[in-house]
C-alpha cells in the first residue's frame, strides 16, 4: 500500500469538507490525506462541531477508495478505525486506558479525546461504497475547552504529534481493506465504555434508556430496556452512560 497524496494545511475550514470536494473533482485509486493544524468549522456527526484549535491537536481526513474486489461496508468500518487508532495511541501514550464509547468516540477516564466520523461515498450504479472519507480528530495536548465542552472533553498527554499522525496514516491506510477481520470487534467490545453500562441512546431525535448488552457481528449496538425487551441501533448516539 501507498498513500497517493498529503496534504497538509495551516488552517482549514474543515479537512473532512475539503476531502469531500477533492473526491467530487478527481479520480481517486489510492488513500489521500488532507490535515490542519487548526479547522474553523470542523464538525462531527449529529451536525455537531468539533472544537479543533491550533498546535495542540491533530485533524486530519483520510480518502479510501473501495478496494476493487471487495467493496467496502461503511457500517463495520468506524469500529474498525477507532481500534486501528488507539491500538497506535497506545504506543504513544502505553500508561493510558483508552475506551471507546459507541461508536465512534475514543475516551480516557470518562472525557473524550476522539472522534472518528466516516461517510461514504456511494457508485450510484452498482450501489456500493466507492470511497470513504473518514474524519479523525484527537485532543492530543488540548487542555482548555470552551464552557460546553469542560467537563466532557480533555487531552491526552504531550506527544510528537508529526510522528503520531504518520503512524496513524500508516496503520489505517494499510489495515483498512481488512475491516471485517473478527480482531477488531474483538478487541473493541474488550475496551467498551458502555457494556453492562446504564446508557441513554440518541436516534432520530428520540432518547431511549436501558443497559448496554452487546456489540453486534455488524457493529450496532443491543441494550435491554426497562421491560426486559431488547433494542438494536445501526445508528444513533450514546449520549449518557453510567448516569
Ligand atoms: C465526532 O466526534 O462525532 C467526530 C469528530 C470528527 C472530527 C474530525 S477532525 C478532522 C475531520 N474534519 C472535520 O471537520 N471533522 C473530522
Amino acid at each position: 500500500h501507498f498513500t497517493n497524496r498529503l496534504y497538509v494545511k495551516d488552517q482549514v475550514s474543515s479537512t473532512q469538507s475539503i476531502a469531500k470536494a477533492f473526491l467530487s473533482h478527481h479520480l481517486v485509486t489510492a488513500p489521500t490525506v488532507f490535515i490542519a493544524d487548526h479547522q474553523t468549522a470542523g464538525y462531527g456527526r449529529q451536525g455537531r462541531s468539533f472544537y479543533s484549535p491550533a498546535a495542540t491537536g491533530l485533524y486530519f481526513s483520510m480518502i479510501l477508495p473501495s478496494p476493487t474486489d471487495r467493496p467496502l461496508q461503511a457500517g463495520l468500518m468506524t469500529t474498525t478505525f477507532a481500534v486501528l487508532i488507539v491500538g497506535v495511541l497506545k504506543q504513544f501514550f502505553p500508561a493510558q486506558d483508552f475506551q471507546y464509547k459507541w461508536v465512534n468516540d475514543v475516551y480516557l477516564d470518562y472525557k473524550k479525546v476522539g472522534g472518528i466520523l466516516t461517510e461514504a461515498v456511494v457508485d450510484l450504479e452498482s450501489r456500493t461504497t466507492a470511497s470513504l472519507v473518514v474524519g479523525i480528530g484527537l485532543n492530543i495536548t488540548t487542555k482548555k475547552f470552551p464552557l460546553a465542552l469542560k467537563e466532557k472533553a480533555t487531552g491526552i498527554a504531550p506527544a510528537d504529534r508529526n510522528l503520531l499522525v504518520s503512524r496513524l496514516i500508516e496503520e489505517i491506510a494499510n489495515n483498512y481493506s481488512d475491516y471485517d477481520n473478527p480482531q477488531y470487534l474483538k478487541k473493541y467490545r474488550q475496551a467498551s465504555m458502555i457494556l453492562g453500562q446504564k446508557v441513554e441512546v440518541l436516534v432520530n431525535g428520540e432518547v431511549i434508556a436501558g443497559t448496554a448488552k452487546k456489540i453486534e457481528n455488524d457493529g450496532a449496538l443491543t441494550i435491554s430496556l426497562a421491560d426486559g425487551k431488547t433494542k438494536t441501533f445501526n445508528s444513533g448516539e450514546v449520549v449518557k452512560v453510567n448516569f
